[in-house]
């Protein structure tokens, strides 16, 4: 069933029933327009209100429809809302919980529209990449007023009912019986004519072409290369410059472009990659998952601050452990600190603030923790320390505790090896900020019990992170891949490059910083440190030693105020450094290497096809379990730019053959013994398909 026909007392209620969000796909179309038929040709039936079961009134178009024949099918959306918008009866949109994009079009084609209190009204197309395509921009201004429906399709950022007064004829409270509440408004309003129809209204402001020009300006600086937000710009002008009629066509001309466009095949697979990062083949959906309504966290530096802030900002009660006072104090004070700048910038309540540090308590013995439901260890990136931590951890927690660890590089089965309990053990790798940054890789163990990593999964969503399942090896997939990122970085700069030049080129592709700057947030000393043990434990493989001079200067980066780059206080800004330089161009020297001119694009390829070919060998050894998690890896950790889809569907768009030459090519230069093409790569670009095929 798609949509279900019914009938009380005079009013006909077509309800949209296409779990899970009821996405408005041909058979659910066809329903519903069989249904507005029906009520068209019954007599006693004098309003219709149409709504959605479960969930959501509707989630919008089917996204998984878009760019198959189903799409365009008719009944089309535009068809489907033509037809309660000429219908002879008047149409009530009844709307709960999530009404978005095509819901929120087909809504507005409604003559009325009601609503509970509360229900996230949306036009999210622009964050696939898309404008609303089946009346939203024409209609939506119609309604809110030019600025406010611009606001919301540039966006895509939902809004709560109660803000939107203008869109509604009636708001429910929050637990009215939705239902009931709209058959009775339709039976009211069944007699009056003529039926109101939003196309039929003006966009009215006052010198609407200069706040247009002004939002195009500010539009264009803030999307750069992604075309969909100046697109949404466009159209909605239209609304008020042309005629409904032409506003509408305009709108879908404009929407089969952007369709068609990389950017936005790019933000569709990005959706679904985020999906279906938390299914794993061997795990059912149904696996009973472990309650977590408590945590330990060993260690209150860095990353176990952070790491606590999620849960507390979850509700979930925290307690926080270290070795000594000092230590617990200074996690403790920087926590509040981050909550106390949210209380500032009126991100955060003061009630708010006090509540969640009411929920975090401290101790200096493990007999306090033993009744957490998990644990999560942030100590020192040490073995032996991971060791002692985890045998005291197996001696006092209660069974069935998860014991996770956050480790960066050690081997997640030698650590759950520390205990008699392997199979509760796992890693839960966070990146730093960990209050702040999206990824959460849940490192599976050859032991790791199911129902642990299904909680594990479970408890990314509580924790509003984008967990992706990485198998056991040194760096995971996301450290791992940017390792060879980092060389080639290196390389770059004993060739002829100065960091200025890489970090322009990668920002221009769009990542969020390029190598350098990046390298400078996060401290130049822990790539230093890692590259150390490199030395000793792989002297087979080779690094541009140009960082490690750097680290030689002492200039770790923003922490020291100066490390590729110089900084200010109080500035975030970058600024070259010719000592800095100097020593670069000296270093080539040294090594007998006439520095040349690079271009950008063999900077973008350099960096990106090294993620690439070691993502794919990394898929191949089954460490990720499908080339999408490897791409939300870099979307939401590594400032990877989401339309261009991570680093293996960017592969796919360029074409993997192209991908396999240039990485021939770059084997025959400088390092190019560094350049070695994954068999996955060679494999798939021979028989012409796809990472993400
Ligand atoms: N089409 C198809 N499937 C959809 C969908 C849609 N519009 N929206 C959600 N789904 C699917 C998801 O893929 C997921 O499937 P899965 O269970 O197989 O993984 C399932 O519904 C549940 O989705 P979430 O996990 O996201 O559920 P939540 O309850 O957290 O969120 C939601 C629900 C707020 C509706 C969220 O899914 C969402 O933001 N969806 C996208 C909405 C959107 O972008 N709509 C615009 C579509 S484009 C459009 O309408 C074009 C028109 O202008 C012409
Ligand atoms: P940190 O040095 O800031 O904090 C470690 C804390 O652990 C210190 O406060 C220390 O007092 C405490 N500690 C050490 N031994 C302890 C013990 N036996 N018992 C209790 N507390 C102990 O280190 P950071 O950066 O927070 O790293 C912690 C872990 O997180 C490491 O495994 C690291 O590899 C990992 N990690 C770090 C990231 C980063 O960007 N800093 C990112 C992701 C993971």
């Amino acid at each position: 069933m798609t949509a279900e026909y019914q009938v009380h007392g005079a009013v006909a209620v077509i309800t949209l029933n296409n779990p899970p969000v009821n996405g408005m796909g041909l058979a659910t179309r066809t329903a519903a327009v069989q249904g507005l038929q029906r009520a068209a040709a019954d007599d006693a039936v004098k309003a219709i209100v149409i709504t959605g079961a479960g969930k959501a009134f509707s989630g919008g178009a089917d996204i998984k429809e878009f760019n198959t024949p189903q799409a365009l099918a008719e009944p089309s959306l535009h068809t489907f809302i033509a037809t309660a918008e000429g219908s002879s009866k008047p149409v009530v949109a009844a709307i709960h919980t999530v009404c978005m994009g095509g819901g929120l079009e087909l809504s507005l084609g409604c003559h009325y529209r009601v609503a509970l209190l509360g229900a996230q009204i949306a036009l999210p197309e622009v964050k696939l990449g898309l404008l609303p395509g089946a009346g939203g921009t024409q209609r939506l201004p119609r309604v809110l007023g030019l600025e406010p429906a611009l606001n919301m399709i540039v966006s895509g950022n939902p809004v709560s009912s109660e803000k939107l007064p203008a869109l509604f004829d009636e708001i429910f409270a929050a637990d009215a019986e939705l239902l009931p509440s709209a058959i009775a408004f339709a039976a009211k309003i069944a007699d009056v004519r003529p039926l109101p129809k939003v196309r039929d209204r003006q966009v009215n402001y006052p010198n609407h072409e200069a706040f247009l020009q002004f939002s195009r300006n500010t539009v264009k600086a803030m999307a750069g290369p992604f075309p969909a937000p100046l697109e949404c710009v466009e159209t909605v002008a239209a609304s008020v410059t042309m005629k409904f009629e032409d506003g509408m066509q305009f709108e879908r001309e404009r929407f089969l472009h952007l369709i068609q466009t990389t950017e936005s095949k790019a933000l569709r697979h990005a959706f679904f990659a985020e999906r279906l990062a938390s299914k794993v083949p061997d795990v059912p959906a149904d696996t009973p998952v472990r309650p977590i309504k408590s945590a330990a966290i060993i260690g209150a530096g860095t990353m176990g601050g952070g790491i606590a802030m999620n849960f507390l900002n979850a509700g979930i009660p925290v307690k926080l452990l270290e070795q000594r006072q000092e230590a617990l104090d200074k996690g403790i004070a920087t926590i509040r600190k981050h909550y106390e700048s949210s209380l500032k910038k009126g991100k955060l309540t003061q009630e708010k603030l006090d509540q969640r540090m009411s929920l975090l308590t401290s101790t200096l013995s493990y007999d306090d923790i033993g009744q957490a439901d998990i644990v999560v260890e942030a100590v020192f990136e040490e073995l032996g320390v991971k060791e002692a931590v985890f045998r005291q951890l197996d001696a006092v927690m209660k069974p069935g505790a998860i014991l996770a660890t956050n480790t960066s590089t050690l081997d997640v089965d030698k650590i759950a090896a520390f205990t008699a309990r392997p199979r509760d053990v796992i890693g839960t790798h966070f990146f730093s900020p960990a209050n702040v940054m999206k990824l959460l890789e849940i490192v599976r163990g050859k032991e790791t019990a199911k129902d642990v990593l299904a909680t594990a999964l479970a408890l990314s969503k509580k924790l509003k992170k984008t967990g992706v399942v990485s198998g056991v090896c040194d760096g995971f997939i996301g450290n791992r891949m940017i390792e060879q990122y980092s060389r080639q970085a290196g390389f770059l700069l004993e060739e002829g490059a100065l960091p200025e030049q890489v970090d322009q080129a990668a920002e221009k592709f769009g990542f969020a910083m390029g190598p350098f700057r990046m390298g400078d947030l996060a401290g130049n000393d822990i790539g230093w440190a890692i590259r150390k043990r490199r030395y000793v434990e792989k002297p087979e493989i080779s690094y541009s030693k140009t960082a490690d001079l750097l680290c030689e200067m002492g200039r770790y980066g923003q922490k020291t105020g100066a490390g590729w780059y110089d900084y200010k206080a109080g500035d975030r800004k970058a600024y070259p450094n010719d000592a800095v330089n100097a020593m670069i161009v000296q270093h080539s020297a040294d090594l007998g290497i006439a520095r040349r001119r690079i271009s950008d694009t063999e900077i973008v390829e350099r960096l990106v096809y090294a993620l690439v070919n070691e993502g794919a060998l990394i898929l191949e050894e089954g460490i990720a379990m499908r080339a999408s998690d490897i791409d939300m890896v870099y979307l939401t950790g590594y400032g990877f730019p989401l339309y261009r889809g991570g680093p293996m569907f960017y592969a796919d768009t360029a074409g993997l053959p192209n991908v396999l030459a240039a990485i021939h090519r770059y084997a025959q230069g400088h390092q190019g013994e560094a350049w070695k093409a994954a068999p996955l790569l060679q494999k798939l670009a021979a028989e012409g398909r796809t990472f993400n095929g």
